[in-house]
């Protein structure tokens, strides 16, 4: 039995987006949900209950509605880690590979002092290569990041694996084989 189950049929499958061969699961059906956002955000924060994070990190551009909200029920702040030319100060970069290309993920080097608590956030977990590029990004800035929150896993790409590998506990609330 999926606990999460009535989350999971709010989102939608589109088959061969971006490229003939993925099913895409789209989460913005399940945000135009205001009672199901809700507990999505609640679930989110049960599954690290206890913890007191200095910051959220989103990853742009999908994570940030979940981390914004969800920093904003931890009363903690939030830290955009974006793709590349967006942000305006100095900044650290890494490339990255997705599922489907690659891609360059950035922050501000000042935006988490050295032994800040952080935890990630994303609205979903594939090949785990963007969480992992934002792991080191944050890391490289003395972050401590033990953490990773997602609304959907796709256990089959084994990104939850190369995360536990990097010491990351990857937290997921629906999983679509
Ligand atoms: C999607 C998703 C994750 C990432 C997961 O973002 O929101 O950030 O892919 O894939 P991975 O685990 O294989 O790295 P996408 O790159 O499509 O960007 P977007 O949110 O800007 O659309
Ligand atoms: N949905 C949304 N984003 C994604 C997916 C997906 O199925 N796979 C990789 N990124």
């Amino acid at each position: 039995m999926d606990e999460n189950g009535d989350l999971k049929d709010l989102i939608r499958t589109i088959p061969d987006h971006p490229k003939p061969g993925i099913m895409f699961r789209d989460i913005s059906t399940l945000m135009l949900e205001g009672g199901a956002f809700h507990e999505t955000i609640d679930r989110l924060a049960d599954l690290i209950e206890g913890e007191e994070p200095d910051l959220v990190a989103g990853i742009e551009a999908r994570g940030f509605v979940f981390a914004s909200a969800l920093a904003y029920r931890l009363r903690c702040g939030v830290l955009m880690m974006r793709k590349s030319g967006k942000l305006p100060g100095s900044r650290v970069s890494i490339e990255y590979a997705l599922e489907y290309g690659t891609d360059m993920l950035e922050m501000h080097d000042d935006a988490c002092g050295p032994g800040a608590k952080v935890v990630l956030v994303d609205d979903l977990l594939a090949t785990g290569g963007t969480a992992l590029a934002a792991v080191e990004l944050l890391r490289g800035r003395g972050a401590h990041v033990d953490q990773a929150l997602f609304v959907i896993d796709l256990p089959e790409l084994g990104g939850a694996a190369k995360l536990r590998e990097a010491d990351i506990a990857p937290l997921s609330l629906v999983a679509f084989e």
